[in-house]
Formats: C-alpha cells, sequence, structure tokens
C-alpha cells in the first residue's frame, strides 16, 4: 500500500489498482500549490467529517472521476448525493468490505457541519485493512480512550496517521499517546501548518515522537511512503 501527503489532512493511498483519496482540501491550501486537484485519480473518496478543509475539493474529484464512490457518514453521503455523488453511507462501529480492503467507521471527538451549514453527523476515522496491513486514519480528533478498541477488536495498527497541530485537534504529545493506545509506533503527522493556529515545530514533534521510541512521519506534500 503507498500513501501519498496531499498537504493538511488530505491522502491518497493506493493499494493494487485501485486510488482512494481521503479528506481533499488540496485547491484552499496554499501549502499544497503543487498538487493539480484535476490530477487527481480516485475510484473511492472518504471523508471523515464535513468540516471545509476536509471536503473542500470533493465535486471537483467526484466531476473528474464519475465513477468514484464517496464513503462517508449517513448525514454527509446524503448531502453529496443530492450533488449527484454515487456514495456509500457508513455510521459508527460499522464496518464493510470494498474490493480495495475493508473500511470500519470509528469514534471521533470533534465536530462535522457541512459547508452550507447542514448537519454533518458525528465525526469519525477509518480503519482500513488491506493488503494484510491495518492502517488508522484518525480523522480530526481528540485523545479517546476509544481508540484502544481497535487493536482490541481489529489489531495493532501499522501506521497511524493522527492530526498533530493542536488547537482544533490533538497536538503530538496526545498523539503520542495515541500511538500507544493503537499499538503503533509509527505515526504519520498531518492538520498542521495549513493555518496560523495550527503552526508546528516539527523539530519538537519528531524530538519528542523519539524521546517516546516512535517514529513520526513528516513527508513533503506529493512525497509518498510504502507500507
Ligand atoms: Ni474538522
Ligand atoms: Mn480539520
Amino acid at each position: 500500500m503507498q500513501i501519498t501527503f496531499l498537504g493538511h489532512a488530505s491522502l491518497q493511498l493506493d493499494i493494487s489498482d485501485r486510488t482512494i483519496i481521503i479528506d481533499p482540501f488540496i485547491s484552499g491550501n496554499e501549502l499544497a500549490k503543487s498538487i493539480d486537484v484535476d490530477s487527481l485519480k480516485a475510484d473511492y473518496v472518504l471523508l471523515t467529517h464535513g468540516h471545509q478543509d476536509h471536503v473542500l475539493d470533493v465535486e471537483q474529484i467526484a466531476k473528474n472521476n464519475p465513477d468514484a464512490i464517496l464513503v462517508s457518514n449517513f448525514e454527509i453521503v446524503s448531502w453529496f448525493g443530492e450533488k449527484g455523488i454515487n456514495g456509500h453511507p457508513m455510521n459508527h462501529g460499522g464496518q464493510k468490505a470494498f474490493d480495495f480492503g475493508t473500511v470500519k467507521y470509528v469514534n471521533a471527538i470533534h465536530s462535522s457541519v457541512l459547508p452550507d451549514g447542514t448537519y454533518g453527523g458525528n465525526p469519525g476515522g477509518f480503519v482500513i485493512q488491506a493488503e494484510g496491513k491495518i492502517v488508522y486514519i484518525a480523522g480530526d480528533t481528540a485523545l479517546t480512550y476509544d481508540m484502544k478498541l481497535i487493536p482490541e477488536t481489529i489489531g495493532k495498527v501499522d501506521l497511524a496517521i493522527f492530526p498533530i497541530g493542536d488547537n482544533f485537534t490533538m497536538g503530538y504529545e496526545d498523539a503520542s499517546v495515541a500511538a500507544d493506545f493503537v499499538g503503533c509506533r509509527r505515526v504519520l503527522g498531518c492538520h498542521y501548518d495549513t493555518f496560523p493556529p495550527i503552526a508546528l515545530d516539527k523539530r519538537a514533534a519528531s524530538n519528542y515522537f523519539e524521546s517516546k521510541g516512535k517514529e513520526l512521519l513528516l513527508p513533503d506534500v506529493g512525497e509518498s511512503i510504502t507500507i
């Protein structure tokens, strides 16, 4: 599985011949101007919650990829469904097998409203099982004991993708505890530096993880890692 950082909390997952875009916020992100939204291929678009900084480019990507399937909570899938976008609705605790792997929609402690003010359901995260690996995309969230349910019910996480920018989500110290909760020593950090309130001292964050015996991956925009 290849994971490409597209800036902020946006990611591209390539799993065998399937491409999954997560939380696309690219055209509004000055730090992601090297990424051309129109060049993105998508078989699936996964949305953790309804905030603008997670859904901005969904319509553009769906227009360019008319067969793409949107996966999110019921409220978000219904809202995009009214715009003619195909979706598969889920809700907390539900798991579904797709042709690239299995997705479980899990709790996040945050809020969720769509760009026009429509209620965006409860925010979530995704646990993806594919190619023998477990990847946990936490979405925007605080540290929560619910994370301990993931290794108990699914298995130890191979890679956790956590927000680390603080202010609106966990900061890196809590993200380090979250990594312990899910039995993972490798964290890909996201949701930092995009806006002034979430500016991050990257060196301090990396050093902190190292002091806890963990690895914090901070890929450049457009950079990929393989697990
Ligand atoms: Ni948010
Ligand atoms: Mn956000």
